[in-house]
């Protein structure tokens, strides 16, 4: 490999013979312990409120650290290193679907474009719990327009007046998205599988020991 800053697991260097550092132990680190926090919000959620903020907060300062990560970390954690537009990972997608997508040895690009929705996702889900858990923070929005709040008003919605409306959206907003990122943690995960299957290796895996088989030929390091 060329690139070569300090942090840079060397990818020759570690593990048995054709096995290379892929992902650095706080990317391993991150992804787990965002799993369990995640699992552990949903687990509490609606039964066991100061854990499920709790285990949100941890989703929150999860999802932080690995946007600091994704500018300072090692090279297959890097942002720049594995987000691609929309055109490349069309392309991708489009050979996905013909069988004939290349092995890459960081995120492919479906990959890192799930990455992103994930973690913004992730982000919306904690913000909106934030928001709604403490009615002081909900009175720092801006007011909804006229033509919204209505809409978005419960049938009681005027017992409490526009706040009570807004925090109604709130909670359908929190809701929703946590049911999205379900939708997408399941796509994630048949990705991960789908991906497997077709280059021989057990991703998963390589999530937990950072290790993956060197690139071949044809294959992008
Ligand atoms: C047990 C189920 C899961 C497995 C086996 C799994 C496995 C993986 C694997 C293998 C990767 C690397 C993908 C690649 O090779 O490009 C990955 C990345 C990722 N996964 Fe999962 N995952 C699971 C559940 C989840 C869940 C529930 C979330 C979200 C709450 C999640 C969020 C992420 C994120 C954000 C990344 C990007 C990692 C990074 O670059 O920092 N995963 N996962
Ligand atoms: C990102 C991770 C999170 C996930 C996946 C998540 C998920 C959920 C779900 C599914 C519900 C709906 C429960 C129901 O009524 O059926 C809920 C409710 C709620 N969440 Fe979260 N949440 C997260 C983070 C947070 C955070 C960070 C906070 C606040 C600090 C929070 C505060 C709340 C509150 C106040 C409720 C309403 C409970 C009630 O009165 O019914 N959540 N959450």
């Amino acid at each position: 490999m060329t690139d070569a800053t300090t942090h840079d697991a060397p990818e020759t260097a570690t593990g048995p013979a054709g096995m290379v550092r892929v992902w650095d132990p706080l990317v391993r680190i991150f992804h787990w312990g965002l799993v369990a926090a995640f699992t552990a919000a949903w687990l509490t959620a609606d039964d066991w409120q100061i854990a499920h903020e709790v285990a949100g907060y941890t989703v929150a300062g999860l999802v932080a650290f690995r946007l600091v990560w994704g500018l300072a970390g090692s090279r297959h954690a890097r942002f720049a290193g594995f987000l691609k537009g929309p055109g490349e990972t069309l392309a991708y997608i489009g050979e996905m679907a013909r069988g004939r997508e290349r092995r890459y040895l960081g995120h492919n690009p479906a990959g890192a474009a799930m990455v992103v929705a994930l973690l913004l996702t992730l982000s919306g889900t904690a913000f909106s719990g934030w928001l709604m858990a403490d009615e002081t923070r909900v009175a720092m929005l801006p007011d909804m327009p006229a033509i919204v709040a209505p809409a978005w008003a419960d049938d009681d919605g005027d017992a409490h007046g526009a706040r009570g409306d807004v925090e109604g959206a709130l909670e359908e907003v929190h809701e929703s998205l946590a049911n999205l990122m379900l939708l997408l943690a399941a796509l994630h995960v048949g990705g991960v599988v789908l991906a497997s299957f077709r280059h021989h290796e057990n991703l998963a895996r390589a999530m937990v020991t950072g290790a993956k088989r060197a690139a071949g030929p044809g294959d992008i390091a």
